[in-house]
């Protein structure tokens, strides 16, 4: 019998089936699955078994939950020409957790759709809709509409994790161990933000992560600040002192050693990325911020993605409750995250930030320093046929030749892909830098989720044709 959609173009699929794609991300997106916070773990899983079940659905062959020491990783593959190049697409079902509650507009965890000056068709609100379900998701209904219209050119795997957002430590050991299910000609990412549907683009290095978590001790117990205060070292106030010297007054960061490895990128090429389009005052406004502030001689494209950053994440210690209470804490903390460039080595890089925080402690205080997991940046090339598959997918599409940009956020399994699979991923995201993931009302545009699912099934196209 003949398909009766065999003769509808994967555009025309997605057109009539908008609606169905829609509804059900918003079912994923109704799953808190929360990888931080181990009061989640139900929803978790049952995500996972979501991604399964639609894999399935979808047409794969197989698609299986792989268990790791943490939250599985699902799998799935449909291969349909051993002679066809094979594309891995990775993505995480995990989401951030959605605190403060009390922001967000409408809860983080019941999904809707709402108009908005830069989403003039709608946006989806809800936790995980950019990052990454409503991204990953797009590949599953991509490769639905293939089976569906009888085009799927290339072979398909699919590594959906679980734990991205906790820093992917179980991601390690499954690709090492499964180096050869997951060989594949193409890695494909949608975790990453384009500049704009005007301006598509294809992010083609992340930085890499070094994330530190310091207590400083100073009295045995916290004390009365008036009995005491002015005789007994405050370990606030000596953290705050050492953490504002890590970084000079022309936003450089003071550890020695820090900047040893860092790449120094060309004139010519920082000329290039600064040609991307960027509205600085745009940017300053939607932040509510009069200036931008960083390191010295660099704008604001080169700071987020080629310099690397220190940034104090939290810190907290004393009395924070309602009202003053005059109390000398005992103890202070705070999580430091470092942001790295080629070619710092995150390891490399916490062992420095420790030995030289240890180093700043005046002897009236005691100082540990815990490194949390970390990740290396990665830069990826654009000459291979997966880069001019995406551009010809992209130019397609949006009828512009995609922009490849740097970005300051950090995907760890880029570098593990290209270190085990000796495979450079494409890391062709669809979300927008305004979409505001990690935050309260994070959304995703609807208009960027139907395109990127037509964008991804030309992909396919364009990379069996090269
Ligand atoms: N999707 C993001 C990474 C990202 C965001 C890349 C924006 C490019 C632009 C990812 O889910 C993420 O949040 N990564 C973490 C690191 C991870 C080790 C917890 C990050 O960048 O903080
Ligand atoms: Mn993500
Ligand atoms: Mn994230």
């Amino acid at each position: 019998m003949i398909n009766k959609n065999s003769a509808m173009s994967v555009k025309q699929y997605i057109q009539e089936n908008k609606d169905k794609f829609i509804n059900e991300l918003l079912d994923l997106l109704r799953i808190p699955s929360v990888s931080a916070d181990t009061k989640f773990k139900a929803e978790v899983l049952k995500a996972a078994d979501f991604v399964k079940e639609s894999l399935i659905t979808a047409g794969a062959d197989k698609a299986e939950i792989c268990e790791t020491a943490g939250y599985p990783i699902v799998y799935g593959e449909k291969m349909v020409d051993p002679s066809a190049p094979t594309v891995l697409v990775y993505g995480h079902y995990d989401v951030q957790p959605a605190d403060p509650y009390e922001l967000w507009d409408s809860p983080p965890f019941e999904p809707v759709i709402k108009n908005t000056t830069l989403h003039p068709e709608g946006a989806i609100f809800a936790r995980g809709s950019a990052d990454d379900k409503g991204q990953f998701y797009m590949h599953i209904k991509a490769f639905e509409a293939m089976m569906k219209t009888g085009g799927l050119a290339c072979n398909v795997k699919f590594m959906i994790e679980g734990e991205e957002e906790v820093g992917s430590s179980n991601l390690e050991t499954f690709v090492k161990e499964n180096k050869a299910l997951l060989k594949a000609d193409a890695v494909l990412i949608s975790d990453t933000h384009m500049i704009s549907l005007d301006h598509p683009s294809v992010t083609v290095g992340l930085r890499g992560l070094a994330y530190m978590e310091v207590e400083v001790t100073g009295p045995n117990k916290d004390l009365h600040s008036g009995t005491f205060g002015g005789a007994v070292a405050n370990p606030l106030n000596v953290l705050c002192r050492m953490i504002a010297s890590l970084q000079d007054e022309q936003g450089r960061i003071t550890i020695p050693g820090f900047y040893d490895k860092v790449e120094e990128l060309s004139a010519a090429y920082r000329e290039e990325l600064n040609k991307a389009p960027f509205d600085e005052e745009a940017y300053r406004r939607k932040l509510d911020v009069v200036e931008t502030s960083g390191e010295a001689g660099y704008t604001t494209i080169e700071r987020t993605g080629i310099r690397p950053t220190l940034d104090v994440n939290g810190i907290w210690g004393g009395y924070t409750g309602e009202g003053a209470k005059t109390v000398l804490p005992s103890k202070a903390y705070a999580k430091i995250s470092m942001r790295l460039v080629p070619n710092q080595d995150f390891s490399e890089i916490s062992d420095l930030f420790e030995k030289h925080f240890k180093s700043l402690a005046p002897a009236s205080v005691k100082v540990k320093v815990k490194p949390h997991h970390g990740g290396h940046p990665a830069v990826v090339s654009t000459d291979s046929k997966a880069y001019r598959a995406a551009e010809a997918a992209i130019m397609e599409v949006f009828g512009k030749k995609a922009i490849p940009t740097r970005e300051g956020g950090s995907i760890p399994i880029t570098s593990l892909f290209q270190k085990e699979l000796g495979v450079d991923p494409i890391l062709m995201g669809f979300g927008l830098d305004t979409d505001d993931i990690h935050s309260p009302n994070e959304h995703y545009g609807v208009k960027n989720y139907l395109l990127g699912i037509e964008t991804i099934a030309l992909f396919f196209k364009h990379l069996k044709e090269q």
